[in-house]
């Protein structure tokens, strides 16, 4: 694709405003003719509940087959929607979604036999009212299963035979000096008429129905240490006496903030050793920790959701697949409960779901999709340091020998601490609170080398990591980290050889009305005299390349955060540049708004660099001061600022360079005599193809252009650190 000034300028701009500049591009989904049930093909079945529209629409009926491969009625085969009255049987629903699984070939998990909620109360009374005895219960209870296991046993592969049967908070009790422990059993109608014999009775049943379906008990806060021991309990005491339970239903209604992934865990593992099959039968992520269905969030028009928040369920569905992932041999099927948000037992500005209000994709979607295999058995090698732009003193955060970040954060009473640096497309790296109540957190995978910009979100405020130095990007000052390079010595400072300086100048300006800022770079030697041709002592005059910045950054950028001085030092010292120095001026005087993109000129900052800083670094330098002995680069937006003021003014500069920041085309430029080299560079994670492209067709049509791609890289420093190392050398020549 051509990139014009126009898409470039967008996509900097967008880049920019995400906010978090980390691992840059990744796209949103770089596999999307795989779907949910073909990326866990070889773990699980990856299951949906649905609802009647559901099965109704055409549009949500092709997003059901094409992402999943087991279907849960999320209410119709429920026994109260079944069976409401004696005798009366309402199969109108199941049968509808029972036919969808059977016409499209998509298993079915039956849902359920035996709950106390919407179950046929009429069970437990007789025509008068009154309570029947256990024996009449029973007898209707073995009537239901039966009629409905066998209506739907050809295309119901599992069902959930009792639902949500133990206690979450059993209470002891302490009476006429007698300590009765608590039930750990719900204190329903169902216990009340035959204590836990209505379990084992529920389970004979349905294998007496159906031998052939797996038959689970199914519970939620299933990962809460006591309740899990709860379940684990009756479980066994059933099993032990023979009850027919294949396998444990994990219901997963968790929320952003838990269960840990050591929970759910240790949860699985317990539980697989009473049970050879698990199965996650509703899952969904809340936005809050409260339980239950009457979450007093509105089932009308969806709200957006802030961007903090879908960024702790998009780590949070990360985390829970990728413990699931690692228990596939005894997980056999992970249901999301709901199709979208619209759907959501929860409402839909809960935000629970994969699936949006829309049933668009959202960044939970391709978490859970695109996981990364390696990552998942990756070996973290525990040789973490801090990092090299930590304060004085300050441990935290800490880069390993991979390329892993690892934080720190202490923030005692917050809620959620974010961190804007992560894989690509996660929105960062969620920290989660360790035993002493400090926050931590390790990226997911390694971080790309170089330098990278970073912020900490905390309860949706944007702060800075207090461990380490600020740096000018995003038109604030931000975090930094330096991850490990294999080239990092080019930028590193040297103790054998001469360095230069770089120095601030400041200098009125007229079309601006304020004083600007620059940074000059001025080799080792400068100034000193030296004898010239004639015997005569003279000061050297050099050669003087204006280097920009990007959009959010200022003049402190090359010089901190691109180590122009340090590059520059090595190559001059190395013998692979001739010295020459460097105007790092601030470039964000142009008017650059929203929705003016086009209108993007350069046209004042052209008069703020050509009409008063060149005069002025002229005037108070020992420069050359003529279009051969000048060059303008830039980064990002300054690579734009760059193409349009050498196009426009091609007699003040003789170099021209822009870094990831566009390109030239031929009949762009008006004069081939006008310009001796022309360098344009990126990283390979962003538009190589172009650069390629563009050099070719300069070097066609007769230009000296130089292409240079950075391996392993992208919209960040060290691409550009690196531009400048091969770029420095073709300059002035
Ligand atoms: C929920 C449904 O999603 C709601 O539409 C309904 O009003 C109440 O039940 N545990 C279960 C599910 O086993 O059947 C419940 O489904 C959610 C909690």
């Amino acid at each position: 694709m051509k990139q014009t000034f126009k898409t470039v300028l967008a996509t900097v701009m967008a880049m920019s405003c995400l906010g978090s500049w980390a691992q840059w591009g990744a796209p949103a989904d770089p596999n999307p003719t795989v779907k949910l049930k073909d990326a866990y093909k070889n773990y699980f079945l990856i299951g949906v509940a649905l609802n009647q529209r559901n099965v109704s629409d055409d549009k949500q009926i092709a997003l059901v087959k094409s992402e999943f491969s087991s279907i849960t009625a999320e209410n119709d085969m429920k026994p109260g929607e079944l069976h409401p009255k004696e005798g009366v049987w309402n199969f109108e629903k199941a049968d509808k979604i029972a036919n969808f699984c059977r016409q499209n070939g998509i298993k079915l998990r039956g849902h359920c036999l035996c709950w106390h909620s919407q179950f046929a109360d009429w069970m437990f009374t007789d025509k008068k009212g009154k309570e029947v005895k256990k024996e009449v219960f029973y007898q209707r209870l073995r009537e239901h299963i039966h009629t409905v296991v066998n209506r739907y046993k050809d295309v119901v592969y599992c069902w959930d035979v009792v639902n949500e049967a133990i206690e979450d908070n059993p209470r002891p009790s302490f009476a006429n000096g007698k300590f009765t422990p608590g039930s750990p059993y719900r204190q329903s109608r169902h216990f009340k008429l035959c204590g836990d014999e209505f379990i084992a009775k529920a389970f004979e049943f349905a294998r007496e129905a159906d031998p052939n379906a797996l038959l689970f008990y199914n519970d939620y806060n299933e990962c809460d240490p006591g309740k899990r021991d709860r379940i684990f309990d009756m479980v066994k005491k059933m099993k032990d006496a023979g009850v027919p339970i294949d396998g444990i239903g994990m219901q997963g209604h968790y929320n952003v903030y838990g269960p840990t992934e050591e929970e759910i865990d240790v949860a699985i593992t317990k539980y697989s050793t009473i049970v050879k099959h698990i199965h996650v039968t509703e899952l969904d992520i809340r936005m809050n920790t409260e339980m239950g269905g009457q979450l007093r969030f509105s089932r009308g028009e969806a709200k957006p959701v802030a961007g903090y928040m879908n960024t702790l369920l998009t780590d949070q569905y990360n985390r829970v697949f990728k413990v699931f992932r690692k228990h596939k041999d005894v997980i056999d099927c992970v249901t999301l409960w709901n199709l979208g948000d619209r759907d959501s037992w929860l409402g839909v500005n809960n935000h629970p779901l994969p699936f949006d209000e829309n049933y668009k994709p959202k960044q939970a979607y391709y978490a859970i999709k695109n996981f990364d295999a390696k990552l998942d058995n990756a070996q973290l090698k525990e040789d973490f340091v801090p990092n090299p732009c930590n304060q004085p003193g300050q441990e935290w955060p800490k880069v390993n020998s991979q390329g892993y970040a690892r934080f720190r954060v202490e923030a005692p009473d917050a809620k959620s601490v974010i961190v804007s640096l992560g894989l690509g497309g996660r929105g960062g790296t969620v920290l989660r609170k360790d035993k002493d109540g400090v926050w931590v957190g390790t990226t997911e995978g390694p971080m790309d080398p170089g330098f990278h910009y970073y912020h900490l979100t905390i309860d949706g405020g944007v702060f800075n990591d207090p461990g380490t130095h600020n740096y000018f990007g995003s038109c604030r000052w931000e975090s930094g980290i330096e991850i490990p390079a294999p080239d990092q010595d080019f930028y590193a400072y040297r103790k054998d050889i001469n360095h230069g300086n770089i120095q601030q100048v400041t200098f009125w300006s007229e079309s601006t009305g304020k004083m600007q800022t620059a940074n000059v770079y001025l080799p080792y030697g400068y100034g000193k005299l030296v004898k010239g041709k004639n015997g005569k002592l003279e000061q050297t005059r050099y050669p003087v390349l204006y280097l920009q910045h990007g959009w959010g950054e200022n003049e402190t950028s090359w010089p901190v955060q691109g180590k122009t001085g340090i590059i520059m030092d090595n190559l001059i010292a190395d013998g692979k540049v001739k010295p020459f120095i460097i105007v790092m001026a601030y470039g964000l005087t142009n008017d650059f708004k929203f929705g003016t993109i086009g209108k993007f000129t350069a046209e004042e900052f052209e008069k703020v660099l050509i009409d008063e800083l060149i005069p002025h670094i002229d005037k108070n330098f020992l420069t050359k001061a003529d279009k051969w002995n000048r060059a303008m680069a830039g980064l990002s937006m300054g690579g734009m600022e760059t193409k349009l003021i050498t196009l426009r003014r091609p007699e003040v500069f003789g170099y021209w360079g822009l870094l990831s920041g566009g390109q030239y085309a031929p009949e762009e430029i008006k004069d081939p005599k006008a310009v001796k080299v022309i360098f344009e560079g990126c990283g390979d994670k962003e538009n190589p193809a172009g650069i390629n492209k563009s050099v070719a067709d300069l070097k066609a049509a007769g230009y000296n252009a130089h292409g240079f791609i950075s391996e392993g890289t992208a919209h960040e420093f060290l691409t550009w650190r690196r531009c400048l190392r091969e770029m420095a050398p073709l300059l002035f020549k």
